[in-house]
């Protein structure tokens, strides 16, 4: 076993060397470091070289210690009366924070052989560590950084030992009521060594701007900071540009160094504008030399576009005003977790692009690198936001401890890792931070914002208010380049007479709560609805007491040029904050996602994709259709569509004609219902007409039987060769003749072969206390989802599940 390890190392140590040499011609190098040794427990003298850490288990991050659980309600207990939502009475609450057992210290330790870096720079960069990071080399603290989601660096030339004796340790510590949901723990996010010449581009050193666009030309700013130029003799540095299709545009050269940073300007015609219809990515390329040696080779990637807010146009992209179609998302990915992995990322964006979505909101704190260059490729909008506290506290334990000496830096390292990606649209400084009522508060944000402002004149600030009647009287909401109002509908108006910008955002909206596939009776609307088994109907109809159903919000957006549009909480669920049950156990993750936990869509996709999509069709009848032993009884009927009008149909008999309109019930606006629908088994059929009254779109649901057979449904039909690369597969019961069955609970098995394995199940389920990565789990509402991982060999994998009673499925997926 050691043996392994041993040979693993080295192989790991010979393919930096490797990769060294590979890329010397590219003059810089960014090293991943995956491989680490890991224990959870505290060890002082594990910062010491010749601490044995034979015995402490090898991974690869990123990596979550707490996602394997076991889920208990005891984790983070919490006693006390939620502030933000307004409770006045104190109890216990037990998911809050997911139940996962994130709090404590561990450490990593892994060994760098530098050998090959005599006379570099060396600078190790986090993307991010849960929390309160602590970074040792060779038996020396180098580095602390308390935030777990932002990234940091430092330099460690002078440290390294030029040869293969490195020890490099993290110490990681996560305490008690520090998040209001689910936030990880460990080496979450990546880790990498740049390698470059000591004279080198700095790290995050360029800023690109794109300070005038129009369809003919636009003017491109690149400023370059140079590290240690008093090194150098005679610097200069070449610029060549590549339009979207890797064609070279042009080549600039810059021979003035002012303060250490060159200034280019240069010309693009007719320039390929990013927008989410149309993400065109550019690089600029840059050459640094001192005198004829080139010393350093720098990729920037870019997009050319233009934004900006005003009380005309309200928010502009490229000249056009549009209101954003947006979604927040907490940072984890469901059964995986905090770990990033960037097949999850994608898939997670691609089912929010389906949907129409062209916005994320990075709630309540920095994104990944993964996340936003995602977001540039695909083409999807970000608010990158900062904090969920400031000074004052929200829980006992968190940023409030770190504000007063982080928050500049924590800002900086977020607008500086940032500002080159065409994705990030607006800055957020904060979400429903308590120091919004404060003196000190109405002070401090506007330094804050002038933070940003400073490292980043070109994107406008926004926050995420809640006290909005307090924050349009004392001031606080007057200075923000984008007012953000969370919730509070009622307050719309009156914001938007009183406060100068002449616009406003939903910085937050909806919160309405459902699980996908359970549906309550009677059907009406409910404000903080609960049920004995922990779960929220999906008529869509449920949210909490200060919130409301995508309706309402839609209403204002309709009828108000000045809001600018929404970010709904949340577009997936996540874990912790099992609002409204909060204190049920065991609830353990969250209500709110238009998608559940495991990526399944709830109705409520179809309710945004209908109003969302305005490029597709979209028509889907809900609830399910079995209901046995509710024969004879009133079974109300939704229908979620684009189109104008439908009639429905069970077994055959029209129900009537409904068709959207703008009186009476303020749900007819958006929904087409037949409340008065009787159940027997059998069809429902709907049939939708277009603006003239022609059929031009029918869809249909039907009863099933017993559960019979297992269908598989993989997401890809390919995966690459990766470690990290997924694939997702959708695990759907299925009755005799292939129907669906919405209210199978069956409990199935999973065996993996080939070359990939069993990586995590996750059913949406926010009661179930299964684990993700143990190869077995129940259904939630007849499905869930497998995520199988490539083992970085070309191949196939083979899923095979089974379950009492079921035919047993199995599929290959082609790994190349
Ligand atoms: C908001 C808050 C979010 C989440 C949400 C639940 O007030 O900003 O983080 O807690 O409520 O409705």
């Amino acid at each position: 076993m050691k043996k392994s390890l041993f040979f693993l190392l080295g192989l790991f140590l010979s393919l930096q060397n490797y990769s060294f040499a590979q890329e010397q011609k590219d003059l810089r190098m960014s090293i991943p470091l995956s491989d680490w040794s890991f224990s959870k427990g505290d060890f002082p003298t594990a910062t010491e070289s010749n601490f044995d850490d034979s015995a402490w288990e090898k991974l690869r991050i990123p990596h979550d210690w707490a996602i394997y659980g076991p889920f208990d309600k005891n984790v983070d207990i919490q006693v006390l009366a939620i502030e933000q939502n307004q409770e006045k009475v104190a109890s216990e609450k037990t998911g809050r924070t997911g139940a996962l057992p994130y709090i404590g210290t561990a450490w990593y330790r892994c060994r760098l052989d530098a050998s090959a870096y005599r006379g570099k720079r060396v600078v190790l960069v986090f993307d991010g560590a849960m929390s309160n990071a602590r970074v040792y080399l060779n038996g020396q603290e180098i580095l602390y950084w308390p935030y777990g989601y932002n990234s940091f660096y430092a330099d460690i030339s002078d440290e390294l030992k030029p040869d293969a004796s490195n020890i490099l340790a993290v110490s990681l510590q996560n305490v008690g009521q520090s998040s209001r949901w689910y936030p990880g723990a460990g080496l979450y996010r990546h880790v990498n060594l740049l390698v470059s010449n000591p004279v080198s581009v700095d790290v995050w050193g360029t800023f690109i701007t794109t300070p005038l666009v129009t369809e003919q030309v636009a003017k491109i700013q690149l400023k370059t900071r140079i590290h240690k130029p008093e090194a150098a003799k005679e610097l200069s540095l070449s610029t060549e540009i590549f339009d979207p299709r890797g064609r070279s545009l042009f080549v600039q050269k810059e021979t003035l160094l002012i303060a250490g940073e060159f200034d280019q300007i240069m010309a693009v015609e007719h320039p390929q504008l990013w927008s989410p219809e149309s993400p065109a990515l550019y690089k600029a390329v840059s050459t640094l030399y001192d005198g004829n040696e080139a010393i350093d080779k720098y990729t920037t990637r870019f997009g050319i576009r233009s934004i900006s807010v005003d009380a005309q146009g309200g928010f502009q992209l490229n000249g056009k005003s549009r209101k954003f179609k947006g979604v927040c998302l907490h940072h984890d990915l469901g059964p995986l977790g905090a770990a990033i992995n960037r097949s999850a990322l994608k898939r997670q964006l691609l089912i929010l692009k389906e949907m129409g979505c062209d916005a994320i909101r990075s709630s309540h704190n920095m994104p990944s690198p993964e996340q936003v260059e995602l977001c540039d490729e695909l083409g999807i909008m970000l608010m990158a936001e900062s904090f969920d506290e400031w000074a004052r506290p929200k829980v006992r334990n968190g940023y409030n401890l770190y504000y007063k000496d982080w928050v500049e830096k924590d800002i900086i390292n977020l607008v500086r890792r940032y500002r080159n990606h065409p994705s990030v649209v607006m800055w957020s400084a904060g979400n429903e931070v308590p120091d919004q009522w404060t003196e000190l508060g109405i002070k401090e944000g506007k330094r804050l914002q002038d933070i940003f402002h400073r490292e980043d004149p070109t994107r406008p600030v926004t926050m995420g208010m809640d006290q909005v009647a307090r924050t349009i009287q004392n001031g606080f909401a007057a200075y923000w380049d984008v007012p953000g109002l969370n919730y509070r509908l009622p307050l719309y108006a009156e914001a938007q007479q009183r406060l100068p910008q002449g616009f406003l955002l939903g910085s937050e909206t909806a919160s309405t709560v459902s699980s996908r596939g359970v549906y309550k009776f009677p059907v009406q609307e409910y404000k903080n609805k609960k049920y004995e088994d922990g779960q929220c109907s999906s008529y869509d109809l449920e949210a909490c007491s200060w919130s409301n159903i995508p309706d309402d919000d839609w209403l204002w957006q309709d009828d108000h040029d000045w809001v600018i549009g929404e970010f709904v909480w949340t577009g997936f669920d996540y874990l912790g904050e099992p609002t409204p049950y909060d204190d049920f156990w065991p609830s353990r993750s969250s209500y709110f996602g238009i998608c559940d936990l495991a990526g399944l869509a709830k109705d409520r996709y179809y309710l945004y994709r209908s109003r969302w999509r305005t490029d597709d069709n979209t028509l889907h009848i809900l609830p399910h259709w079995n209901w046995k032993g509710k024969e004879g009884d009133t079974i109300p009927v939704f229908v979620y569509t684009n189109h104008p009008s439908a009639e429905l149909f069970v077994n055959g008999k029209s129900q009537g004609l409904r068709k959207k309109h703008n009186e009476g019930n303020r749900l007819e606006r958006y929904r087409l219902m037949w409340n008065d629908c009787v159940y027997e088994a059998g069809t429902v059929r709907v049939v939708a007409f277009n603006d003239q009254g022609e059929p031009v779109d029918t869809s249909e649901i039907k009863t099933a039987g017993k559960p019979n057979q297992i269908e598989l449904i993989p997401e890809q039909k390919s995966i690459k060769a990766g470690e990290d690369e997924l694939c997702f597969v959708q695990v759907r019961i299925v009755d005799a003749q292939g129907n669906f069955c919405p209210t199978a609970s069956n409990s199935l098995q999973f065996k993996v072969k080939g070359q990939g394995r069993f990586r995590a199940a996750c059913n949406g389920d926010a009661t179930s206390t299964e684990l993700f990565h143990l190869p077995q789990m129940k259904v939630f509402n007849g499905m869930l989802v497998v995520l199988l991982q490539s083992n970085g060999q070309a191949g196939h994998i083979e899923l095979t599940v089974s379950g009492e009673g079921l035919k047993r499925a199995r599929m290959k997926i082609p790994v190349y």
